[in-house]
């Protein structure tokens, strides 16, 4: 087909534009432009997220049950359900525009601890240069100066000219007994290592010094499959419908990760070429994806990972531009969705330490929780959804610049933070947090989940807050920045449909917590100490969340925040060789207590729906 019959779309205000054919719809055009609109709920036009405006040209629109009337009215589409028809120029949302934007969480001081034996050791040699009494071969001789190590091909084929080159002396590098390389006598290069914390939602890599321990830079980018859902789920059904789209989804999270390393590398000034050893940590779903494993099997009853233990791979099988010799260490799996992050994450927290029954929360896509009663460990995971995370709630975003972090009511009056000091254009899972136990603490909200009438306020709430309840497509909305205020063109408000999305996600965590609980013959007052880990576990506010029913209803002193700890535990086995046992060791003495298969968790789910009435007093 010549390019006469394609139609142009402009994006702004990216610049991006791309020719396609008219009929295209408006999402895979926008992917052809190299523009990621998020795809939270695979297209089914219920999320919302792809909301873009028509700013000029012919489209058309299936049924758009995620966009309002009021937005249809002021030329808003969803690009999931909108075919172009003719050259068209659509405007992107703010939030969209700003979404390779993260917060990320790393602690320096997490990383201090670790004891450093990352297996790679560096050995001087010399040899006496061949001569007619002393004929060996070059391997032999070299080998046999560094204790009969093995030299793998790569370097065998080399090894005659890099000696002669470097007079017969120089730095062997050795993993156990394989030689790995070999430097000048007189290199400063460095050994180095990432470790990679492989999120639904987010990737997050950390460079470290392998000799020192020093974390020398930080670098995240956005999930690139988030375009085939937000959810793993969502991703393993894709894949079970088309199998195919296995090596896409592959190819997506690995190209993330090259981009990472070459961040990295260049932060630091480091050669990709003396990375030499990679740590990944992940649920099951995203590890089994990054290796190319099929993961079906997750998608159906009795949900089967493909592998327990941890996995050693090359760099080179996976493509990934570092040192030819580096390995990939892939974290251990516990079963069903408990996968290589929340391993790392009770390797970071030493759970099989703690003295006293603690539970540990890892608040994602999918709700990790992991108990110990001191004597015996269980494990489960929650499907939470990403309400936490920005998605499925109509104005959500991630904690980016001009998000909305906080919300708190001082004297009657609303106040909020936003990310950057800047107008909003939405809200992070944070302010969804904050708003919703605000609105209970006032009265304004029923435990119910519904928001009442202006009309109806409770004794003492001022004309300033209950002037903020308003009608709209979704249910009432409670408005928190309003349109003056509001970076966007609109105002920015929570529905009633985003606290039930937020009850969905609450409610998931809390039956399982609930059943987990029981399952150990304890009860929340029982608990010794709360961990609460992952990125967006560290900026929740504590009472808040126990407020709302997320966390349990303890004293906040016995609630600890632990930072990323799926990153930290890929950092343990990125510096210390031996944590791979442990971490093996840990997998397989935890019970995995798939949820699904529990008679009590509809009944327990139905009532964790309701937000508490009350939460325990600090002192
Ligand atoms: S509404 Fe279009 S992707 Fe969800």
């Amino acid at each position: 087909m010549s390019r006469e019959h394609e139609i142009r779309v402009d994006f702004n205000p990216s610049g991006q534009s791309v020719y396609v054919l008219p009929g295209t719809l408006l999402l895979e055009a926008a992917e052809r432009a190299g523009v990621a609109i998020e795809n939270a709920c695979d297209g089914r036009g219920t999320c919302g997220k792809c909301r873009v405006k028509i700013i000029s040209g012919r489209v058309q629109s299936n049924d758009q049950p995620g966009l309002g009337r009021e937005d249809a009215a002021r030329g808003y589409r969803l690009a999931c359900r909108t075919r172009v028809l003719e050259d068209s120029v659509v405007e992107l949302p703010a939030i969209a525009a700003r979404s390779e934007q993260h917060q990320v969480l790393t602690s320096r001081a997490a990383f201090e601890q670790l004891r450093l034996a990352p297996g790679i050791a560096r050995q001087d040699f010399r040899l006496a240069p061949p001569s007619r009494e002393a004929a060996q071969a070059d391997a032999e001789r070299l080998a046999a100066a560094l204790g009969d190590c093995r030299i793998p091909y790569r370097i065998l084929k080399e090894h005659p000219r890099q000696l002669r080159a470097m007079d017969w002396q120089g730095i062997a590098l050795l993993r156990g007994n394989e030689l790995i390389g070999l430097d000048e006598a007189s290199s400063h290069a460095g050994i180095y290592g990432i470790a990679f914390d492989i999120g639904s939602t987010t990737i997050v890599g950390a460079l470290f010094d392998l000799e020192s321990a020093d974390e020398l830079a930080v670098a995240s980018e956005l999930n690139p499959q988030v375009k085939y859902g937000a959810d793993v789920v969502s991703r393993i059904e894709r894949v079970r419908g088309n199998a195919e789209l296995l090596p896409e989804l592959q190819g997506l999270v690995l190209d993330a990760v090259r981009r990472i390393i070459r961040q990295l590398s260049g932060q630091a000034g480091v050669s990709a070429g003396r990375i030499y050893r990679l740590a990944l940590a992940g649920n099951s779903t995203m590890q089994q994806l990054l290796l190319g494993i099929d993961p079906s099997p997750l998608g159906e009853l009795p949900f089967t990972q493909a592998f327990a233990r941890h996995q050693r791979v090359a760099a080179d099988d996976l493509e990934l531009a570092c040192n030819p010799a580096a390995e990939v260490l892939i974290m251990p799996q516990i079963g069903g969705f408990v996968g290589g992050d929340t391993v790392a994450a009770m390797a970071a927290a030493g759970i099989e330490r703690c003295s006293g029954p603690t539970l540990l929360i890892d608040i994602g896509t999918n709700g990790e929780l992991v108990l110990s009663d001191g004597q015996s460990i269980s494990a489960a995971s929650a499907a939470a959804g990403p309400a936490f995370e920005g998605a499925r709630i109509e104005q959500g975003m991630r904690a980016a610049e001009g998000a909305i972090e906080k919300v708190a009511v001082k004297d009657g009056k609303l106040l909020i933070n936003v990310i950057g000091d800047r107008p909003p254009i939405g809200l992070c899972g944070t302010a969804l947090i904050d708003a919703i136990a605000v609105l209970l603490d006032l009265g304004i909200l029923a435990p119910d989940g519904r928001l009442r009438d202006r009309s109806g306020m409770p004794a003492g709430i001022t004309d300033d807050l209950a002037g903020r309840i308003v009608e709209t497509s979704n249910g009432k909305a409670f408005v928190l920045a309003r349109e003056q205020e509001s970076g966007g063109d609109r105002p920015i408000a929570i529905s009633e449909r985003d606290i039930s999305e937020a009850q969905l996600c609450v409610g998931a965590i809390r039956a399982g917590i609930n059943l987990l609980l029981r399952r150990h013959g304890l009860r929340a007052a029982d608990l010794k100490e709360v961990l609460l880990a992952g990125a967006f576990g560290n900026y929740i506010r504590k009472q808040n969340a126990r407020r709302i029913g997320l966390i349990p209803n303890i004293p906040t002193e016995c609630i600890r925040f632990i930072g990323n700890a799926a990153l930290h535990g890929a950092v343990r086995i990125l510096l210390n060789a031996a944590e791979s046992g442990y971490t093996d060791r840990l997998a397989s003495a935890t019970q995995h207590f798939d949820l699904s298969m529990s008679p009590d968790f509809q009944d327990e789910f139905a009532q964790a729906m309701f937000f508490p009435t009350t939460c325990v007093a600090d002192n």
